[in-house]
């Protein structure tokens, strides 16, 4: 008995049998807005072989797709290419239930599983490069260091061109069509960006060195199958060239305005202050977080050259709201960014200052000296803000370069 679910058939040789989250919204705190889908791959050699898991929850869902084609007890070898639990969390069930012959992991994710599961099962560690026979087929290994977890690691089947990427490449977005060409590519486009900006970004450095060790390796994969999202099978130059360009970070004329505000005096500033760069030459993308979430914010920030940050003083503080979005980010760590930070206060005014701080221990220069309003600004205040917007932009455009 296979279940309902069947396996989508990729290549002679591969078949998807993952999982569908419809449902899913917050991803460890990013916010999802079209659900996910965890991509388990069956290479039918004669090592019948699994390239990683599913999320709990959804493993019945991958033991029928899988049920669907073979017996899951032929499943001979199983690949960990992640230890996160999106991908490695039914690995201890299926391990009970197939019992394969051999498990392999990068090194650094034989420690992860055990970490994880602390059970006493033997996992192979594979290095980078190591390539492994299943008869018929072979299994290249590729170590992917901080991509995004120590042990993260690529595989590549030899003979068919086909890289199983994990993560990278991937994006949060159910659907039932499993290839790029089935789906719209705007929205792949803007998934893949907002997924990149969110798990992928403080790694952009890593992200260009293994693109460029691609390259040399004369790697042309005929698709791209990650861990999350559809397949690339005809976006595969798009999305490398897209990968590119996001490490790079180069910073474009283009401004986000993050602010949160208490009576409105701090959303008449960000409203005037938004106006002044405009006006300066910069497009400009207003984020009031009563309605932007954190990782909206860091998505529109991968394509942006400056960053202006708006919070009203509470009890001596920043809102709770802007200081959430900061620690977000300051994780995340964009780079090439200016800002600056504007806000409104009633007797002590705090909330600028700790937002200038932020700024600079995340490297970000400050181009402005931060503008206060007491209470509720004044058309003379909304002007100054406007100065202020228009100052950021010249700025901005002093340091572009293109
Ligand atoms: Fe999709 Fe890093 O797990």
């Amino acid at each position: 008995m296979s279940g309902p679910f069947k396996a989508v058939k990729i290549t002679d040789k591969v078949y998807w049998v993952g999982a569908i989250d419809w449902g899913i919204r917050d991803f460890h705190g990013y916010r999802i807005s079209r659900g996910t889908t965890y991509n388990a791959y069956l290479v039918l050699a004669d090592k019948i072989t699994l390239i990683d898991t599913v999320k709990p929850p959804f493993r019945a869902e991958m033991m029928s797709r899988i049920a669907s084609v073979i017996n899951p007890k032929d499943i001979r070898y199983l690949i960990s290419g992640h230890a996160e639990m999106d991908h490695s969390g039914s690995l201890p069930y299926i391990i009970e239930t197939v019992k394969p012959e051999k498990i392999f992991a990068s090194t650094a994710g034989v420690k992860a599983l055990q970490e994880h599961f602390h059970f006493d099962h033997e996992i192979t560690a594979v290095k980078d490069g190591e390539k492994i026979s299943l008869g018929n087929r072979e299994l290249m290994f590729l170590e992917t260091r901080m991509l995004h977890w120590p042990e993260s690691m690529f595989t590549y089947l030899v003979e068919d061109n086909l890289l199983f990427s994990q993560d990278g490449f991937g994006m949060h977005l159910a659907s039932n069509e499993r290839f790029d060409d089935e789906l719209d590519m705007h929205i792949l486009e803007e998934e893949a960006a907002k997924y990149y900006a969110n798990i992928l970004l403080p790694y952009s450095a890593l992200v260009t060195k293994l693109l460029d060790r691609v390259k040399a390796m004369d790697l042309r994969p005929d698709l791209i199958l990650p861990a999350h999202g559809p397949i690339w099978r005809k976006g595969i130059s798009r999305i490398i060239e897209l990968y590119g360009k996001w490490a790079a970070q180069k910073p474009s004329l283009k401004a986000v305005v993050v602010y949160d505000t208490m009576w409105h005096s701090t959303e008449m500033m960000a409203q005037a202050v938004a106006e002044g760069l405009t006006s300066g030459g910069v497009p400009t993308k207003l984020m009031p977080l009563s309605s932007s979430h954190r990782s909206n914010v860091v998505a529109e920030l991968l394509d942006a050259g400056a960053l202006l940050v708006g919070s009203p003083t509470l009890n001596g503080n920043l809102l709770p709201s802007v200081a959430d979005v900061l620690t977000y980010l300051k994780g995340l760590k964009p780079q090439n960014l200016v800002g600056a930070a504007f806000g409104s206060y009633g007797w002590a005014d705090a909330a600028v200052r700790q937002i200038e701080e932020i700024l600079t221990s995340m490297k970000i220069p400050l181009v402005a000296e931060g503008i206060k309003v007491k209470y509720v600004p004044t058309n003379d205040d909304l002007s100054r803000c406007v100065t202020f917007g228009s100052q950021v932009a010249t700025k901005l455009k002093e340091q572009h370069v293109d």
